[in-house]
């Protein structure tokens, strides 16, 4: 018998002008998150997010019409040095909890080399079910809630350029980089 190991596949992302980023997908039965191809999918998704240095990464981003994001970030990161643990997070619903809000740059898998500043809530109550199909409810606040709501859009069919006071802070990151 030969062993074989089967890696998770890096998915090519979906770009703007591509349909399905503009559609509110499909929300998941429990026995349907349980799947073995949801797992496999799941590992397909957080491998892509490393390959392209996300920081999370919706259904439709791979091509699906599924209603899943996964989010992480390591830890020591320059700007963010909490991290965010690797979180998987099916049928997502944010309620905002309070009246705060933060503006900061926000990038895009599917807008690539462009950032615009975006205005979220500073905190938030998400509720979806995890892995094992069962709800949960969790508070986030400041960059890791700026990171739910902006994968919950993508499930929603809308990117941060929706969300943006207007377009006069759309930038290149290259442009970004050489003004410091
Ligand atoms: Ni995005």
């Amino acid at each position: 018998m030969t062993a074989r190991i089967v890696r998770p596949a890096i998915r090519k992302v979906t770009v703007l002008g591509h349909p399905v980023l503009r559609k509110v997908l499909r929300k998941l039965r429990p026995e349907e998150i349980r799947s073995e191809e949801m797992h496999r999918l799941i590992e397909e998704m957080a491998v892509t997010m490393d390959e392209y240095d996300g920081v999370g990464i919706a259904g439709n981003q791979v091509g699906e019409d599924l209603s899943v994001f996964v989010m992480g970030l390591p830890k020591g990161n320059k700007r963010h040095p909490d991290g965010i643990n690797l979180t998987v997070v099916f049928n997502p619903v944010i309620k905002p909890v309070g009246d705060e809000f933060e503006e900061d740059w926000e990038g895009c898998l599917s807008v690539p080399e462009l950032r615009g500043m975006v205005r979220r809530h500073k905190k938030l109550e998400l509720s979806g079910s995890g892995l094992d199909g069962k709800p949960f409810k969790k508070i986030y606040e400041g960059f890791p809630a700026r990171v739910v709501q902006h994968e919950t859009d993508h499930l929603n069919g809308l990117v941060y350029l929706d969300r943006m006071d207007g377009l006069k802070t759309l930038a290149y990151m290259s442009e970004m980089g050489r003004r410091g």
